[in-house]
């Protein structure tokens, strides 16, 4: 038996809800709307009617097309490999890559560092970089006339404030604040007048290691040091400690690792903690006893990543930077 427009209509309705791809969409298109298709059949049937029956049989079909036709444009729209007004969307071509950005190489040098001591037990805690005459220099040991306040000078500011020279200030600020026992780092930025070359800026960035405690002693800053150094530079590294004069730390030290054919190089300064610091901050010299150290992040970095001229960590060309 031929079917009927509204068994048609029907079966249509069922399919419709089962469509899930284009594929499937134009396969009940062609069924039904093609050149031999369904509606065709129906209409095909016409001439078998008549003239009365054709009327409303006409009407009949056209309504159903209607249906349909309109049924296929929103189910078309809403398909998830639908294709897009520019065309055919081809998930086979590649893609674009969106642009991730990374951290800066002294920002990465400045974590692994903070890392290393953080496994030691070391606090990381940050400072101003704009500071006051009393935690650059006066705290720190280094009075108004000593010669060796040349080399931490600095850019000061109309109001008498001035760009801290090194990081050592944060001693003070966390002393002032706290009791011992400490083991704090600080990293951050420090300034300089000198002039730019290779391995020299006006501004670079240096990390601060400070630890308090009532019985501490130079075997365990030595320790500290090696094991840093060997975590930072190779369980291999040659380490040499040599003695020298910094204001804060009595007695001083310069510490050299060897490297390559370039021979001893000076990777930082330590020492252990000058009483006259202590007495800066109302430390009962009596019963604390601390050492401190201090490195510069430029310089570490350079040597870890090949790097040969400072210069390059400041422009901001995304060659050089995305290297690392
Ligand atoms: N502040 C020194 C500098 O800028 C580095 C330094 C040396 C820090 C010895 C220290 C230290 O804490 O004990 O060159």
């Amino acid at each position: 038996m031929n079917p009927t427009v509204s068994e048609v209509e029907k079966e249509a309705q069922a399919q419709l809800k089962d469509i899930g791809s284009r594929e499937d969409l134009e396969a009940f298109r062609i069924a039904y709307l093609g050149k031999k298709g369904k509606l065709g059949e129906l209409m095909a049937r016409l001439k078998t009617l008549s003239a009365e029956e054709r009327r409303d049989w006409g009407r009949e079909v056209n309504r159903l097309k209607g249906y349909l036709e309109e049924s296929l444009r929103t189910l078309c729209e809403s398909l998830p490999d639908a294709s897009t007004s520019e065309g055919n969307f081809d998930e086979t071509l590649p893609g674009i890559r969106p642009a991730v950005g990374k951290l800066h190489p002294i920002s990465q040098t400045i974590r692994e560092i903070c890392r290393i001591f953080g496994r030691m037990g070391f606090a990381v805690v940050e400072g101003p970089e704009v500071e006051t005459e009393f935690y650059n220099f006066t705290a720190l040991n280094i009075s108004l006339d000593h010669a060796s306040r040349d080399s931490f000078d600095t850019f000061y500011t109309d109001s008498g404030s001035l760009l801290r020279s090194q990081t050592s200030t944060v001693q003070i600020r966390v002393m002032e604040k706290n009791d011992p026992p400490l083991r704090i780092i600080a990293p951050g930025r420090v300034y300089r007048p000198d002039t730019v070359d290779a391995s020299h800026s006006f501004m670079f960035h240096q990390i601060e290691g400070l630890m308090v405690d009532d019985k501490t002693n130079f075997s365990e800053l030595k320790g500290v040091l090696y094991w840093f150094l060997r975590e930072l530079f190779g369980s291999s590294t040659k380490i040499r400690f040599r003695p020298h004069f910094f204001p804060f730390t009595e007695p001083s030290v310069e510490v050299d690792i060897q490297w390559g054919d370039k021979g001893w190089l000076e990777i930082l300064g330590a020492g252990f903690v000058n009483p006259k610091v202590f007495e800066a901050v109302g430390y009962d010299t009596k019963k604390v006893r601390g050492f401190a150290f201090g490195l510069g992040v430029e310089r570490i970095a350079m040597l870890r990543l090949g790097i040969p001229d400072i210069r390059y960590f400041y422009e901001n060309d995304l060659r050089f930077l995305r290297q690392f």
